[in-house]
């Protein structure tokens, strides 16, 4: 046992675990959409960590900005003004669309969705925040009341006023729809009786993410961000796009809300933004809502709000996303390489019940029965139930293949930078995986 190990299992403490029960890789090093642990052993990275690695690991650009920034100035007070900090938001603003033109940085997204919510309260004076059940939102106070997975569930208690909603999900949807284009009505109708009932004057904001990321990458139907930004006009409620885990050119698009034309109220971003190289999210603010607070104190604030050594990565990584195109490469990765190798997956294996994504984002939902649609494993399941699911994901990363699996699907998320080869190579070894859910698919 190396130490690095031992030292782990002695003295970390880990996010979302039993801490009895875990084995975590001990990461050695990275280098594009590959690391390796230890011993040697060669992961290609089909998770880009937590979804936030979209340049890839160790880019040398990205690297040389933090290097030479920290060799000039390491850390600078919120209060104060600072190069790349002035750099980095105007950046931001100039990708945002519409009237975002200015920039409240956090350190992640949780800070990032907790600051957008006391915005929308400020501004509007209001004080309900409805959320969509299928969704993540991070995982502070406010933030995980917010989130509607069951994430939720041990943390919610003692935050009031927040009250979540059913978004669109063609493949299992809520108002037994049977086309996109009834989902996306069907589901805007229900927002609208769920704005009714809890009365629209005390509804400060819907915040959702456009394309729900962990909990299903979601693509919603044609016309809904349109529909949900009309509902927010004409009852005065902020609409906050949660692009932390879309945005960045994830979807391939800056933002999400591209694909559809939509300007929200405010954006909340982090992950992507300098691929996770220094801790760094933020709020991008419309000029109304910044207006607010143009005369009144915004009450809010962290001591790293706009990291010297975290804007200077966000500044190289626009950078370097805008002279590698690598929104472009998102595109044709999505395009040429995962959207038919998935439809070939799907063809092949009964238990692929969905393939389903746009960009470089993309589930595979995995299932028992393709009539029923009967998921591989059942919802939120844990321990003996989950079993099948881990061991697809095992039979993944024994071919050196580290895949990102959330309830009954498996998601395709490399980073935007990862050659065809690679993601070729990565849908093989899922293609063999994919034999130890068939040998449980019960369907005709
Ligand atoms: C959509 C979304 N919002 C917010 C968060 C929370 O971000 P962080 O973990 O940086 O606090 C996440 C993290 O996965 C996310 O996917």
């Amino acid at each position: 046992m190396t130490d690095t190990f031992a030292n782990d299992r002695a003295h970390v403490f880990h996010s979302w675990s039993a801490q009895g029960l875990i084995t975590p890789i001990v990461v050695a090093g990275a280098e594009g959409s590959w690391f390796w642990d230890d011993e040697g052993k060669r992961y290609l990275d089909f998770s880009s960590q937590l979804v936030n690695v979209n340049i890839g690991h160790q880019h040398p650009k990205l690297i040389a900005a933090i290097q030479e920034q920290a060799g000039k100035l390491c850390t600078v007070a919120p209060g104060m003004a600072t190069e790349v900090r002035s750099e980095a938001a105007r950046l931001i603003a100039e990708l945002a669309p519409g009237d975002l033109e200015m920039v409240f940085f956090t350190n992640g997204g949780a800070d990032a969705n907790e600051n957008a919510i006391r915005m929308a309260r400020l501004h509007t004076g209001r004080t309900k925040v409805l959320a969509a059940y299928r969704s993540y939102h991070g995982a502070t106070g406010g933030t995980i009341a917010m989130t509607g997975d069951p994430r939720r569930w041990p943390g919610e208690a003692g935050v009031s006023g927040i009250v979540h909603f059913w978004g669109p999900y063609t493949y299992r949807s809520s108002f037994h729809s049977t086309t996109e284009a009834e989902e996306g009505e069907r589901a805007l109708a229900h927002l609208r009786d769920t704005i009714m009932v809890e009365g629209p004057q005390y509804i400060a904001a819907i915040i959702l993410e456009p394309v729900v990321g962990t909990n299903g990458i979601l693509v919603p139907p044609a016309g809904y961000l349109q529909g949900v930004r009309e509902l927010c006009d004409e009852f005065g409620i902020v609409m906050i796009a949660d692009e932390v885990m879309a945005g960045f050119g994830r979807c391939g698009e800056w933002f999400s809300v591209d694909h559809w034309h939509v300007t929200p109220d405010l954006i909340t971003f982090a992950k992507g933004v300098n691929s996770g190289y220094v801790p760094l999210g933020g709020v991008i603010i419309s000029q109304r809502i910044a207006d607010t607070f143009r005369e009144r104190q915004f009450p809010g604030g962290l001591t790293y709000s706009g990291h010297v050594l975290a804007c200077a990565s966000a500044v190289a990584s626009i950078n370097i996303f805008r002279e590698e195109g690598i929104i472009e490469q998102a595109r044709r990765l999505g395009d040429e390489v995962i959207a038919p190798g998935l439809i070939e997956l799907q063809e092949r294996h009964p238990s692929v019940g969905d393939v389903r994504g746009l960009g470089a984002f993309w589930a595979i939902e995995l299932v028992r029965d393709r009539a029923t649609r009967e998921p591989l494993v059942p919802f939120n399941a844990a321990g003996a139930d989950a079993a099948p699911m881990a061991a697809v994901a095992n039979a993944c990363k024994a071919e050196g293949l580290y895949p990102f699996t959330h309830f009954n699907r498996m998601h395709v998320v490399p980073p935007l930078t990862t050659s065809h080869d690679d993601v070729r190579h990565g849908l093989e070894i899922i293609d063999r995986a994919l034999k130890v859910a068939d040998d449980l698919y019960t369907g005709r």
